[in-house]
């Protein structure tokens, strides 16, 4: 329990901010430095851009992570993001139609991920878990994820508790 309260404070403390430096909301633009403050709307715009900036291999003709991201077949359908950081999978997942759930373990990214999907209109379950013990495990399994690190394993093991369940991990490189 203790490590999981290490890794809470350290990802609330330094957030996937995907900014110049890590954890930090400034970002290059245009050949200078723009400071944004976090929860606002040019910070969620700006940490999108780098995100896509950087994934930009898999983007395909349907969207962002579209090369391993099916978002058609979830329309209508739950998603779990597993690990949500500041909601930008997620949103993008609510943006294409998916029922999402989206669950951390830091107080900081729950708190992001609300602000984000209420400043841009979505709808979400938006929820502080340990995605090791998800309370919702057995009453609503996922169809599927993405996540990083350890959570993706986490993911992918109860999507393996039931057959048909997808899973997907999205790693940065
Ligand atoms: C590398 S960040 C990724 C954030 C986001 N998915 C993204 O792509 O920008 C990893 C996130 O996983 C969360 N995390 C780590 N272990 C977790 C666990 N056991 N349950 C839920 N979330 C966890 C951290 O708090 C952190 O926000």
């Amino acid at each position: 329990m203790e490590e999981k309260r290490e890794i809470s404070d350290w990802w609330s403390q330094n957030p996937m901010t995907y900014g110049i430096d890590h954890g930090t909301t400034k970002y290059e633009t245009e050949g200078h430095a723009l400071e944004t403050s976090l929860g606002s709307r040019e910070f969620f715009e700006n940490a999108d851009r780098q995100l896509y900036e950087w994934n930009r291999p898999l983007h395909d003709d349907t969207g962002p992570f579209g090369r391993i991201f099916p978002y058609a077949e979830y329309r209508g359908r739950p998603v779990l993001e597993i690990g949500c950081g500041m909601g930008g999978m997620a949103m993008l997942w609510a943006s294409r139609g998916a029922l999402v759930t989206a669950v951390d373990l830091n107080p900081t990214a729950v708190e992001q991920t609300r602000r984000r999907f209420e400043l841009f209109g979505f709808r979400g379950r938006i929820q502080q878990e340990d995605a090791n013990r998800l309370s919702f495990a057995d009453a609503e399994p996922p169809k599927r994820s993405s996540s990083w690190t350890s959570a993706a394993a986490t993911a992918t093991s109860l999507a393996g508790c039931r057959p048909g369940r997808a899973v997907g991990a999205c790693r940065r490189g």
